[in-house]
């Protein structure tokens, strides 16, 4: 059954494909794994992507190429804890539904593939294709365990592979590495994308508590260009996985450039975060115009995210990782481990003189959407309750707007007991997720420590919530992507009711619950 779905997925992929009998060989040897495994173990996210088997971590090479969205991730295939990484491979033509494909890169002699990116080399600069048939290529770190277990700094450079038939074989350059390591420890996380106004690539990778910018002609040799960082921002943790492009204001008539710059430890709710600075990038220099430390998400559960390359409606589609490394290795789950956010468009938006960038789910995610109830016009009224049953409950969208900026608390529970609580404090100007009542928590000590807040700056009459819940997340959308946080749970039964409370002022429009459907069909 799972293999004539993906079958189905990729007959539309195989298209575009011109080698189609050698493709299906292949995916036929894929699918062998995937027959093994139901997507329906305990707690196995029913819409976001996760490995079929084994460890994963942070997204890597996020591009599309020729009708397709490759994803790549960070990948253990022999343990659910993390171990000597490989770059795991899926692909879509939608960014919904996900085949998956052999690990694309293995490690060698110059060490495991840690994170990075990978580009379509349209122009055929690193002349490992042709104009007819341009290469891609991927940028990533070597990890050389050797090195850091002898106590030594160099033990991170930067290598590249190319594929010449669309991602599906790749083969690593002979002069590899093409950035040697200067003597600093954390020294990784290549994102590259070609810069058209300097006509060359750039490259933006992480030093410990900076990033460092590169410039190259060909992918192969690269120039230092200058360091962002030191002093701004959160300076918690180590910096990693940095991202950087531009983004049109949704309201107003000004571009702005975004560095997204992971950090571990050092997230406003603990552990691993995201944080993004907005100013502007010449080709050589990237300068931040503000002071204040801007979070992309704060839930505990979205790190090490990127954005694609080559995104074809030009849209800038972000992935992130849906976990954190203080329990990252902890998560009970036993087939696989984690899981991907849903892909989120990302913009941005004028408050007064600042910017902020939303991330919304991306629209075709509406093509999940089963059934549709709407409750039009409920008022919450004094203190009072309303709860409904539903059984997919926990694979749903909840969906409404409130009139304005009053207490409101939704509680999502079941049999068990076991209770998730999202609302909005008007009187801490707060939103908050606590999950410190949902089951199974006990694993490492701050998964549920405490119910997790994000400041709320809003003067709008209308507040607009969207909540998605798969078996083992949650995503709290408020005012369309400007406010977001991401956590995952471990309810010990699906979670079937849900009640809303709020004050006597309080007024809801457009309630309603629709079902997900699953993008692994059978159960
Ligand atoms: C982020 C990270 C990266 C590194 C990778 C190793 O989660 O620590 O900095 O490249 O994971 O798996």
């Amino acid at each position: 059954m799972i293999r004539s779905m993906f079958l189905l997925t990729f007959s539309g992929l195989l298209l575009y494909s011109c080698t189609e009998k050698k493709e299906i060989k292949k995916l036929d040897k894929a699918l062998e794994v995937n027959e093994r495994i139901s997507y329906n173990e305990s707690y196995r996210p029913q819409y976001h992507f996760s490995p079929t088997e084994k460890w994963m971590n942070d997204p890597n090479g996020l591009v599309y190429h020729k009708g397709v969205y490759h994803l790549f991730y960070q990948h253990y295939p022999e343990d659910i804890v993390w171990g000597p990484m490989h770059w795991g491979h899926a692909i879509s033509n939608d960014l919904i539904s996900w085949g998956h494909k052999p690990i694309a890169l293995y490690p060698d002699k110059h060490g495991l593939i840690f994170s990075g990116s990978a580009v379509v080399d349209k122009k055929n600069s690193s002349g490992f294709g042709s104009l007819e048939n341009p290469p891609m290529v991927a940028i990533f770190t070597y990890h050389l365990m050797e090195g850091e277990k002898a106590g030594r700094t160099d033990f991170q450079t930067q290598g590249i592979a190319y594929s010449l038939d669309n991602g599906n074989t790749w083969k690593k350059y002979e002069n590899n590495p093409v950035i040697g390591n200067p003597g600093i420890k954390d020294f990784r996380d290549p994102k590259v994308f070609w810069h058209e106004e300097s006509n060359q690539w750039i490259m933006a990778l992480v030093a410990g508590d900076h990033v460092k910018f590169y410039n190259s002609e060909n992918l192969k040799e690269w120039n230092y260009l200058s360091d962002f960082g030191k002093g701004k921002g959160a300076h918690g943790g180590v910096w990693e996985c940095p991202d950087l492009f531009t983004l049109k204001s949704e309201n107003s008539d000004d571009e702005k450039w975004v560095l997204l710059v992971s950090i571990n430890p050092g997230a406003p709710n603990g552990g691993s975060g995201t944080q993004y600075f907005i100013g502007d990038f010449d080709g050589k220099t990237f300068r931040v115009e503000h002071d204040d430390v801007k979070w992309l998400d704060y839930g505990m559960d979205n790190y090490a995210g990127i954005t694609y390359n080559n995104e074809p409606n030009n849209d800038r589609v972000f992935i992130g990782w849906m976990s954190n490394w203080n329990y990252a290795r902890n998560t009970p789950t036993e087939v696989w481990r984690s899981a991907m956010t849903l892909p989120r468009k990302l913009t941005l938006t004028k408050e007064g003189s600042d910017y902020y960038v939303k991330g919304n789910p991306i629209e075709a995610i509406g093509q999940l959407i089963e059934k549709s109830e709407d409750n039009e016009i409920m008022r919450v009224a004094n203190e009072s309750k309303w709860i409904l049953e539903k059984d997919f409950l926990n694979e749903s969208k909840i969906s409404f707007t409130a009139d304005s900026l009053h207490h409101i608390e939704i509680q999502l529970t079941n049999n068990s007991n076991d209770a998730l609580l999202l609302g909005i404090d008007p009187e801490k100007n707060v939103a908050y997720i606590d999950r410190t009542k949902c089951g199974k928590t006990g694993f490492e000590k701050s998964f549920a420590a405490a119910r997790h807040v994000m400041p709320l700056k809003i003067r709008d009459s209308e507040i607009s919530i969207e909540i998605y819940l798969d078996r083992s997340s949650v995503e709290f959308f408020i005012n369309n992507g400007r406010y977001v946080m991401t956590n995952q749970i471990f309810p010990n039964e699906p979670l079937t009711s849900i009640s809303v409370s709020g004050d006597q002022k309080q007024g809801i429009r457009n309630f309603k619950i629709e079902q997900i459907k699953s993008i692994w069909n059978e159960k």
